[in-house]
C-alpha cells in the first residue's frame, strides 16, 4: 500500500512513525510534513486544503489510501470530494465526511447532537443576530464564569470564558458582528462545568469501533496552568483518574451514544472521533466532539499502541473493523513540547535546531520544523514533541525532560510541569 498522510504537525510525524512500522505499508506520503515526517516517508509539497493538488499528488504517486491529520480539510468537505470524483472514488480516506465533521465543525451542531442524544454535556442556547436580543436574558439564567463559543473553526481563539456578565453581553454581540469572521454567523453560549479535562479517542469504521488509549494535554503555556492558550504543551498517557469505572461510564454514557446517535441521525462516520471530555466529582461530561486525533495527544496514545496500527486503518477502509485487534503498552507514555519563545503570541521562526544526535531512550517528533540545506530549522511555534516511556509517569517525564534539556534552538521554550496535576 501507499498512502497519504495529510498534515504537518507533530500528529502527523507520530503517525508516519508508527505506520512506517507496519509490514503491510510499502510508501507512506506526507503532505506536507515536515523535517521529521521526511526521516521516515516522502514528503510532497501541497497545500490539504487544496483539494485538487490533493488529488493530482494521489494520483501521481499512485496513493491507495489518505489518512486526514488536521480537521480543517475534513470540515470543508475532503471526504466527499473524493467519494465524487470518478478517478478518486475507491481510494478509502480515513476521516468523516462534510456531514460527519460538523460534529466538530459547528458547536452548534455539536451540542444539538449531544442534547437529541441525551450525551451529558453543560446546559447551553445558541444564538444568531435575529435572536441576539434574547442572550443577555439567557446568561442571567447562568452563573459566572460564562462560556462563549463562537459556532464554527475559528483556530483554538473562539471559546471565552468571561466572569464580567456585562463583559460576556458585549461578546457575544462582538462574535455576532464579525469579530471570528464566519465562524461567529451563531453563538453557543453554556453553563461552566468545574472539573479536570481528558482526551478519550476511538477508531470507527461507521459501525464498530476500538477504543485508543486516553490522555491529558497541556493547553496553557504558563506552569501551573496560566496564560494564554495554545495548541498544547505536552500530554501524558494513561490518565490515572480515568480508572476501569470512570472509563466504563464513558463507554456507556458517551461513546455508545455517540455511535447510536450518529447511526440513529443517519450519519456514516469512518475515522477517529476525540471526545474532549471532563470529569466533574466523577461523572464525564462532553466538552468538545473532534472529528480528529490530538495534537499533543497523538504524540503520547499512538507510542501506547502495540499492534500494527494500520491494520486498524485498514478495518476502517474495508469495514471490518470489528474483525481487528488492538494491543496497548500498559507503561506510561509522556511528551514534553518544545516552543519557539513568543508563542502563542509572535515569534520567529528560521532558526536551527541543535542536539538530535545526542537523544537517548526518548522519540522526538518534529511539530513545527523544516529542512533548510544541511540543517533543521524552526518553522512553527510549536516546534518539537520529545516523547519518552517508563513504568511511572514520573519515570517518563524524567526522560522527556532530560532530553528536552539536549535540544537547543534561539528562543527555546517549554514547560516544567506536564503531569503537575495528577
Ligand atoms: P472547546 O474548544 O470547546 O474545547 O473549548 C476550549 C476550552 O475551553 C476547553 O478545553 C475547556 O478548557 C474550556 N471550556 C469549554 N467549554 C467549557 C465549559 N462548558 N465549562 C468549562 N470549561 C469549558
Ligand atoms: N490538543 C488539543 C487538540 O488537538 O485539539
Amino acid at each position: 500500500m501507499n498512502i497519504l498522510i495529510l498534515g504537518s504537525g507533530g500528529r502527523e510525524h507520530a503517525l508516519t512513525w508508527k505506520l512506517a512500522q507496519s509490514k503491510k505499508v510499502k510508501r507512506i506520503f506526507i503532505g506536507p510534513g515536515n523535517a521529521g515526517t521526511s526521516n521516515s516517508g516522502t514528503n510532497l509539497k501541497l497545500d490539504p486544503g487544496n483539494f485538487p493538488e490533493v488529488k493530482n499528488a494521489v494520483l501521481e504517486n499512485k496513493i491507495d489510501l489518505v489518512i486526514v491529520g488536521p480537521e480543517a480539510p475534513l470540515v470543508d468537505g475532503i471526504h466527499d470530494f473524493f467519494l465524487n470524483d470518478i478517478t478518486l472514488k475507491n481510494i478509502p480516506v480515513i476521516g468523516p465526511g462534510k456531514s460527519a465533521a460538523r460534529l466538530e465543525g459547528s458547536k452548534d451542531f455539536a451540542k444539538a447532537f449531544l442534547t437529541r442524544h441525551k450525551i451529558p454535556t453543560a446546559a447551553y442556547k445558541s444564538f444568531d443576530k435575529s435572536s441576539m436580543k434574547e442572550a443577555p436574558g439567557f446568561l442571567r439564567t447562568l452563573n459566572p464564569p460564562y462560556v462563549i463559543k463562537a459556532d464554527g473553526l475559528a483556530a483554538g481563539k473562539g471559546v471565552l470564558i468571561i466572569n464580567d456578565i456585562h463583559e460576556a453581553e458585549k461578546e457575544v454581540e462582538a462574535i455576532l458582528n464579525g469579530k471570528f469572521g464566519a465562524a461567529g454567523q451563531k453563538v453557543v453560549i453554556e453553563q461552566f462545568l468545574k472539573g479536570i479535562e481528558l482526551s478519550v479517542f476511538i477508531i470507527t469504521d461507521g459501525v464498530s469501533y476500538k477504543l485508543l488509549p486516553e490522555a491529558k494535554d497541556y493547553k496553557r503555556i504558563g506552569e501551573g496552568d496560566t496564560g494564554l492558550n495554545t495548541g498544547g504543551m505536552g500530554a501524558v498517557s494513561p490518565v490515572p483518574f480515568a480508572d476501569h469505572i470512570f472509563m466504563q461510564k464513558v463507554k456507556n454514557r458517551i461513546i455508545d451514544p455517540t455511535m447510536k446517535g450518529l447511526s440513529e441521525d443517519g450519519i456514516v462516520y469512518k475515522g477517529f472521533i476525540f471526545f474532549g471530555l471532563i470529569n466533574v466529582e466523577g461523572n464525564p461530561y462532553v466538552i468538545e466532539y473532534n472529528a480528529r486525533l490530538g495534537d499533543p495527544e497523538s504524540e503520547v496514545i499512538i507510542p501506547r499502541i502495540k499492534s500494527d496500527f494500520f491494520d486498524l486503518i485498514e478495518g476502517v477502509a474495508k469495514g471490518d473493523l470489528e474483525e481487528r485487534r488492538i494491543e496497548i503498552d500498559e507503561r506510561f507514555v509522556t511528551t514534553v513540547m518544545l516552543v519557539s519563545g513568543g508563542y502563542p503570541g509572535d515569534y520567529e521562526k528560521g532558526k536551527s535546531i541543535q542536539g538530535f544526535d545526542r537523544i537517548k531512550e526518548s522519540v522526538v517528533f518534529h511539530a513545527g520544523t523544516k529542512r533548510a540545506e544541511d540543517k533543521v530549522v524552526t518553522s512553527g511555534g510549536r516546534v518539537l514533541a520529545v516523547t519518552s516511556w517508563g513504568t511511572t509517569m514520573k519515570e517518563a517525564l524524567k526522560i522527556s525532560y532530560r532530553n528536552a534539556g539536549l535540544l537547543n534552538f534561539e528562543g527555546i521554550c517549554y514547560r516544567t510541569d506536564i503531569g503537575f496535576d495528577l
